[in-house]
């Protein structure tokens, strides 16, 4: 709707001298002092990450994807995707389709970048998001590289939205007292798996 639209219907509804208040604020609101916070926020964290960055080595991101037993009709989420290795190599090494969210947007741009070097990035998708708010049901894999009381934070929300059969793949960290459908070692890093099971 334009600007003179928004007017008349505001000057028909609660005469002109309101309608101008509420055009004098939609400017303000353009105005560029209000873009300084944005782009400030373009480069900080949303918030303090839960988990440092520390990228898995290729061979492990290689094996939690073959322990994932992914294929091209999978979609797979990285939840903490730092330089968005585990999506990227899902999508070229697997043919899935990846996606990643980190809460750090230097990473996420540095994913996005990663992913067009790597000729995927039709397929892959990077997310400035908080994985304790991020939806990511539609995921048919989610690969973990995190701290045992983050998993252990993330568990209910992994149970409660995922489907029944999405396998989760963790480096380095367990569930506590969910045991593991498989776990391995490669690297001298133990890698585990889970498959959500049906709802009770
Ligand atoms: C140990 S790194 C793992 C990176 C990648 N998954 C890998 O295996 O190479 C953990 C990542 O989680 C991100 N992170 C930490 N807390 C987060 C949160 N609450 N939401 C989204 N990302 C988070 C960090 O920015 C970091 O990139």
């Amino acid at each position: 709707m334009s600007r003179s639209d928004v007017f008349r219907r505001v000057a028909s509804a609660a005469g002109a001298g309101l309608a101008a208040l509420v055009l004098a604020g939609c400017s303000e609101a353009r105005e560029p002092a209000a873009a300084a916070p944005a782009q400030a926020s373009a480069t900080a964290p949303l918030r303090a990450p839960d988990v440092r960055y520390e990228p898995s080595p290729h061979r492990v991101v290689r094996a939690m994807l073959k322990l994932g037993e992914v294929t091209d009709k999978d979609i797979v989420y990285d939840l903490g995707s730092g330089d968005g290795r585990l999506p990227i190599a899902a999508a070229r090494d697997f043919g899935a389709r990846g996606v990643g969210i980190d809460i750090d947007p230097k990473l996420v741009a540095k994913a996005r970048e990663n992913a067009q070097k790597a000729g995927v990035a039709d397929r892959v998708v990077f997310r400035n998001e908080d994985i304790f708010i991020a939806d990511f049901s539609e995921a048919t894999v989610v690969t973990l590289f995190l701290y045992p009381d983050v998993n252990l934070k993330l568990r209910p929300k992994l149970l409660e939205t995922l489907r029944p059969g999405t396998r989760v793949v963790s480096h380095y960290h367990d569930m506590g007292d969910w045991p593991p459908k498989t776990q391995i070692r490669v690297q001298d890093r133990d890698i585990y798996l889970w498959v959500i099971p049906p709802r009770p």
